[in-house]
């Protein structure tokens, strides 16, 4: 199992008071010391955190390759062609969100997807489709010939915090709060399982997994042995934790959860 480590919330941080500090690009040395596999940027169209720069500098300089998150919006999609990441992740973006809350609209938006993903791979970039976990969306995603899948893992980390406390990690609206405990860990089994067959009927199709959203140190387990998921991407989770224990130590921690 890799880990993409998304180093978004370092710029949060920076941007919080526009300055220098502290800069994502400081991270690259230290995910690549602490085993991290990939490093994950999201370039948001509102610049939240990420800037134009960062992800230029990012690209250019790190030494584990590079997932760039974005929409499917034409000014970014210009932006990311130049720039030329190993892999870019498509995904819905909503100005007013705290963070991605689902997964693409495929059917929605097949024209618009067939386009850009068409643009990305002449420039020979990877291209991800983040979605949501359902065969539907496994099949539309083999269809426009991408070569990942990300499924968002959302929907698991809410109810497994709804479950076994820790609302904090989540933040979406939970229409299943009343729901008892059993009805919950119902659920949860019921996520994982379609997890574990739609990454299995996406790796027949010879897709690649990926999955990420809300993963944390207390509810990645179960994911990480998920045979079929290739590749797991955690921001929030890792960044908050090394606050505390350092960017190294935190990443280190996560990977040791990874046990198959
Ligand atoms: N994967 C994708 C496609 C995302 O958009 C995000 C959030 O930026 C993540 C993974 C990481 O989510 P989290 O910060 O909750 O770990």
């Amino acid at each position: 199992m890799k880990l993409g480590v998304n180093i978004d919330h370092i710029a949060v941080l920076r941007e919080a008071r526009k300055i220098a500090d502290p800069n994502p690009l400081d991270a690259l040395s230290i995910v690549k010391r602490a085993g991290g596999d990939q490093i994950t940027i999201h370039l948001r169209e509102d610049r939240r955190h990420i800037q134009d720069i960062d992800a230029i500098n990012i690209i250019k300089h790190s030494p584990l390759p590079v997932n760039l998150e974005c929409a499917l919006a034409s000014e970014i999609i210009d932006i990311v062609c130049e720039l030329r990441p190993h892999r870019v992740t498509l995904v819905p973006e909503k100005r007013e969100e705290v963070t991605t809350e689902g997964g693409l609209n495929i059917l929605g938006e097949q024209s618009i997807l067939k386009a850009t993903i068409k643009r990305l791979q002449e420039k020979e970039i990877e291209v991800s489709l983040f979605i949501d976990p359902t065969l539907e969306n496994v099949e539309k995603s083999k269809a426009l010939s991408v070569e990942w899948i990300e499924f968002h893992t959302g929907k698991y980390a809410n109810v497994y915090a709804m479950l076994f406390g820790n609302l904090s990690n989540t933040h979406h609206t939970i229409p299943e709060l009343e729901l008892s405990r059993k009805e919950l860990a119902k659920i949860l089994e019921e996520e994982l399982t379609t997890l574990r067959i739609l990454s299995s009927d996406a790796m027949k199709l010879k897709l690649k997994v990926a999955a990420g959203h809300g993963l944390n140190y207390q509810n990645v387990e179960a994911i990480a042995k998920i045979e079929t998921i290739e590749e797991l991407n955690i921001g929030q989770s890792i960044i908050a934790r090394s606050i505390f224990s350092g960017l190294e130590q935190a990443i280190l921690d996560m990977k040791g959860l990874f046990i198959r």
